[in-house]
């Protein structure tokens, strides 16, 4: 679990200010998963006062409750925020990421009059969309494919019979990936990460189902409840990832449809407000799942399925990670063994060294 977000964290670290997350212990991991928790239990300790904010005059004590979580949260953000934004400006000013987002809102802060505070968060938005929940999502996948060793098997032929021993999957094998990226798919509709997406706001009346809905008011869309819709996808509780034969293209492709059955899932949710992660999203899900399985046979330590349910084996109120489970990986063999050393030691003289910690 701890490398999952260690590798989605640091890649969304190194994508926006040039400082990578070495090991799961690392300042920059740690810190987005504490604050990705407190976030979490703003949400799952108080009730939804910004969502109803008419509750906060029921009680003075739900107030409270919340506005001592949100304290917290506000103080782990700002210090995580303003410390990685300012080590990142260090690097900025000697040229080194020039490609990291934090070189191009550096270079727009003055025309565009961001204050400092408005910089760390505009960084931050990204880091904290792109860790916690991909490491779910890579986590959920790898609980599929342990249960259903038919989608392994398969996905593992498919991967053998593009990459030998000497060579790992690469995002330049996406075309010739099919069945992993419906693997990637199916565990985006089966356990979406955000199940709710964030409250969006009519900016003008609307009606639907002969209901008028004022503008201004709060619409929660269910993306989980679309994505277990048996009319649309049969047996929706089974990991079934042929369901997306017919959607072959990569997630930022159907987003945008405006025809709700031309959408492969709506786990990235919709409208102008859907997540602009979403081909990070696709690029990390792939390589990480296409990786594993070229790299590692995948077991449970006793043999036995794991626990998948969405109630019983997920938590969080509205990120929904895994709870803790117990999986083996075994290198495939020595061949591969070899690989995997020989392309770690090409990363950190070739990629790894470029970036901060
Ligand atoms: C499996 C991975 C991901 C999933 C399932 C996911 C899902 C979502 C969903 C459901 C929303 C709300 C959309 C809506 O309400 O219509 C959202 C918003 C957002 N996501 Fe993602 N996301 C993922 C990865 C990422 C990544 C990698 C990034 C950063 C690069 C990111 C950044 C954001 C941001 C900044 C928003 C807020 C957008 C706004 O309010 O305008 N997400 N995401």
């Amino acid at each position: 679990m701890e490398h999952c977000m260690r590798f989605a964290s640091s890649v969304m670290t190194s994508l926006v200010y040039g400082i990578r997350g070495p090991a799961h212990d690392s300042y920059t991991v740690t810190g987005i998963e504490k604050i990705m928790t407190v976030g979490g239990d703003l949400n799952a300790t108080v009730p939804p006062l910004d969502e109803f904010p008419l509750l906060m005059y029921v009680s003075p004590r739900l107030r409270m409750a919340m506005e001592k979580t949100n304290f917290r949260d506000c103080q782990l953000r700002a210090s995580l925020y303003k410390d990685l934004a300012d080590k990142a400006q260090i690097r900025v000013d000697s040229g080194l990421n020039p490609e990291a987002f934090a070189k191009r809102v550096y270079t727009a802060k003055n025309e565009l009059q961001l204050t400092d505070r408005r910089v760390h968060m505009i960084l931050a938005v990204a880091h904290e969309g792109g860790s916690d929940i991909v490491a779910n999502a890579i986590m959920a996948c790898l609980m599929a494919l342990v249960n259903y060793p038919r989608v392994l098997q398969k996905a593992r032929e498919e991967v053998d019979s593009v990459c030998d021993e000497d060579t790992v999957p690469r995002w330049s094998d996406w075309d010739r990936l099919p069945y992993v990226r419906m693997v990637v798919k199916e565990t985006l509709r089966w356990r979406p990460p955000f199940p709710w997406g964030v409250l969006h706001a009519l900016d003008e009346d609307d009606t639907w189902n002969g209901y008028t809905i004022p503008k201004g008011s709060s619409v929660l869309m269910n993306i989980w409840n679309i994505n277990m819709n048996p009319d649309r996808y049969p047996n929706p509780d089974e990991f079934w990832p042929e369901r997306f034969e017919s959607f072959p293209l990569s997630s930022s492709e159907y987003i945008n449809s405006s025809d709700s059955l031309l959408r492969d899932h709506y786990t990235f949710g919709a409208g102008r407000r859907s997540c602009p992660g979403l081909v990070i999203a696709d690029i990390d899900l792939f390589l990480s799942i296409s990786k594993i399985l070229w790299a590692f046979d995948l077991s449970t330590p006793d043999g036995q399925p794991l626990d998948t349910s969405p109630e019983t084996a997920f938590t969080g109120p509205n990120l929904r990670r895994p709870l803790p489970f117990k999986m083996t990986f075994r290198v495939r063999n020595e061949a591969r063994a070899r690989t995997i050393e020989a392309e770690m030691r090409i990363a950190e003289e070739n990629v790894f060294s470029r970036f901060g910690s």
